[in-house]
């Protein structure tokens, strides 16, 4: 998941990529930035990526950074945000050394820290605490190991109630997402075939009080529909609550 994957990625983003602010159910990440939100605030969004988010951001507060290391990606991002006088677009390793960047009152990241590299992901969530100012928040989606297995869980009941019987069910059920033993006991699970990093709530718990230093405020699911986990539209009515989630964490500068 270096600079070349992503912007491989940059011209079919938008086929590819669920992005949670998108495709998240009752507009959960709107819904939890406008939390924060103020026009006397500055807001920063780490893995900005194709800036989707920008414009509402833009909306929403006095100041708008939006960084990415992909510059195809940064591109489009700069299309999307053209008139807009309080945004400011601008390339950076974010598991960099990032003093240079102007510490802000929120920092959104979503989807950023997925890496399955651990001193990557480390210095990127360190480096993106660092920068949130004293009583600043910091709102991060990234995706959950539970939802994944919840989802496995789900589908084998779908083939039992298509008239499979348990073992049949369980066989049928795609497990294209499971990796080794070494990478899966780290959360480390494929989505499409790329090694992608999963937390657990309990992990992120310890990782914004050990590694980012950070106090948590809340751990909430980030709903997405069944549609988006399975490659058949045809989801039967059953299938309802609970849906399959990310965790979105929102957390404070000490
Ligand atoms: C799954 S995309 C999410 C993009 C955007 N946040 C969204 O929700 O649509 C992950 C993004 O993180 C960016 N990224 C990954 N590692 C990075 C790094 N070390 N520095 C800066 N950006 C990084 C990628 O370029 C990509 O745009």
């Amino acid at each position: 998941m270096d600079v070349k994957y992503w912007n491989d990625f940059a011209d079919e983003y938008d086929e590819f990529v669920i992005d949670a602010f998108t495709y998240g159910r009752s507009n959960t990440i709107a819904a939890t930035v406008e939390r924060f939100a103020s026009p006397e605030l500055d807001i920063a969004d780490y893995g900005c990526g194709p800036g989707k988010m920008l414009p509402f951001l833009a909306r929403k507060f006095h100041y708008v950074y939006g960084y990415d290391f992909s510059d195809k990606l940064l591109d489009i991002a700069r299309r999307h945000c053209v008139q807009l006088k309080n945004v400011e677009i601008a390339q950076a390793d974010l598991s960099q050394p990032v003093d240079h960047l102007p510490m802000t009152d929120v920092i959104v990241s979503l989807n950023a820290v997925i890496m399955p590299d651990p001193k990557i992901r480390t210095q990127f969530m360190r480096g993106m605490a660092s920068r949130i100012k004293p009583g600043g928040h910091l709102i991060m989606n990234v995706p959950s190991v539970e939802s994944l297995l919840y989802t496995a869980f789900r589908e084998t009941e779908w083939y039992r109630r298509q008239g499979y019987t348990p073992q049949k069910a369980e066989f049928q059920t795609d497990i294209s997402s499971l990796t080794g033993p070494r990478r899966l006991a780290q959360g480390v699970l494929n989505r499409g075939s790329e090694p992608t990093k999963h937390y657990l709530r309990e992990e992120l718990m310890v990782l914004v009080r050990d590694e980012m230093r950070l106090d948590l405020v809340d751990m909430i699911k980030m709903e997405y529909d069944w549609k988006t986990d399975f490659e058949n539209d045809d989801i039967p009515d059953w299938m309802g609550e609970p849906y399959p989630w990310d965790w979105l964490v929102i957390a404070k500068a000490k």
